[in-house]
């Protein structure tokens, strides 16, 4: 077993342990991946300042996002398929973030469902993902049993009325559960462990939708399922429907533009979330921390700005937070974890990433995490 020092680390691991079709679909962008690339690439050119000689006892990473109390400022992103990287694996990484005190957010298109997430993670609160499809009554029925599951917020994503081209899902024909090709048979057999955590649970399918939406047993392919069933016609009108329906804390994803980011103040949300959807969406879009301050500077008096894309490290997050943000979110970093040894491997992905960001905000001279603002970074670089 190699030791496990940082997130590279656990891609490395996940990639071995993972099906070619799983992993691909976690590590990767649309079309030509450049906006995937930027995500991680843009934090190298903001700089830290160093200090020294200053106190450095008793630091703390504790702070708030929407007024909720979280360990440090780092959330679980929803990923779709979660439970693909490792079975059961949305239960795993909600169990993973609720001992490490930061929220977990279950997306639409998880694997195991609202239900089986609260029940085994004895109804501790857990932030719900939202996509908008075109039936109506189903989206009602989803942010109902969110409320029902003690969800204690929900995350509208914006950004995916309709599917950025990702050339690997297309070329893997990706499908939850796989279709028992050849291909994917034999690249199945060379992952043991995660066939025999399949084997030993039924959650193989997508928990929210199947058996809640009429006539739908088997989704085929993601790519077709989403063109036929997200609607492409959502509008503010319908995040002002949703806010009504749900009436609990709103947080809207997929934020990148400032005309978009003063909409979504004019909602009345309670946060937004800076994304580009991990560089998944419209390649060629800005990377995530680039449209940071802009943003912030727009809109971060009147509602509270959140990021997310290329945080693979704790220093990621602290520059994100330098930069105005209350709070970031991790996708990638938690699969490769979950991918490469289950629970424990989300539970080292949090410990790695704290413990860089609690270092590297004390070599720029600070213990508390809500002191950080931009005075920590070189100025003129960023
Ligand atoms: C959305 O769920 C995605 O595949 O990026």
């Amino acid at each position: 077993m190699p030791v496990i020092t940082n997130i590279e680390d656990l891609r490395v691991l996940a990639q071995k342990r993972v099906p070619r079709m799983f992993y691909d679909y976690a590590d990767s962008g649309s079309w030509t991946e450049s906006t995937y690339r930027a995500n991680e690439a843009d934090f190298d050119r903001i700089l830290l300042r160093q200090r020294v000689a200053v106190n450095m006892e008793n630091r703390s990473t504790r702070t708030k996002m929407i007024g909720q109390d979280v360990a440090m400022p780092v959330a679980i992103a929803p990923t779709g398929l979660t439970g693909m990287q490792h079975a059961d694996g949305e239960i795993l990484a909600a169990r993973a973030a609720k001992k490490f005190g930061i929220p977990f957010t279950l997306s639409t298109m998880s694997i195991c469902s609202i239900e089986d997430v609260a029940k085994e993670t004895g109804n501790h609160p857990f932030w719900f993902q939202l996509y908008v499809m075109k039936d109506r009554p189903f989206i009602e029925n989803l942010i109902d049993r969110a409320k029902a599951a003690n969800c204690s917020a929900l995350v509208l994503t914006l950004d995916l009325q309709i599917l950025g081209q990702r050339h690997k899902d297309l070329k893997n024909g990706l499908s939850a559960p796989p279709r028992l090709t050849v291909p994917n048979i034999l690249n199945m057999m060379s992952k043991p462990r995660w066939c025999l955590g399949m084997l030993g649970t039924q959650r193989r399918q997508f928990g929210n939708i199947v058996g809640h939406v009429k006539g739908v047993d088997n989704m085929g392919s993601l790519s077709e399922w989403t063109a036929k069933q997200f609607d492409p016609a959502l509008s503010w009108d319908d995040v002002a429907w949703i806010k009504k329906r749900w009436g609990g804390k709103l947080i809207l994803k997929g934020i990148q533009d400032i005309e978009d980011a003063r909409l979504a103040v004019d909602s009345g949300a309670d946060a937004l979330i800076v994304s580009n959807h991990g560089g998944r969406q419209l390649d060629g879009a800005p990377s995530s921390i680039s449209a940071l301050p802009e943003i912030v500077e727009a809109v971060g008096r009147r509602i509270e700005v959140h990021m997310d894309g290329g945080i693979r490290s704790g220093q990621h997050v602290l520059k994100a937070v330098a930069l105005g943000a209350k709070g970031t979110y991790i996708g990638r970093a938690m699969l490769y974890g979950l991918g490469a040894m289950g629970e424990e491997g989300v539970e080292y992905a949090l410990k790695i990433i704290h413990n860089e960001l609690d270092l590297s905000m004390a070599f720029c001279g600070r213990t508390d995490i809500n002191t950080v603002d931009k005075s920590i970074l070189l100025p003129g670089a960023h």
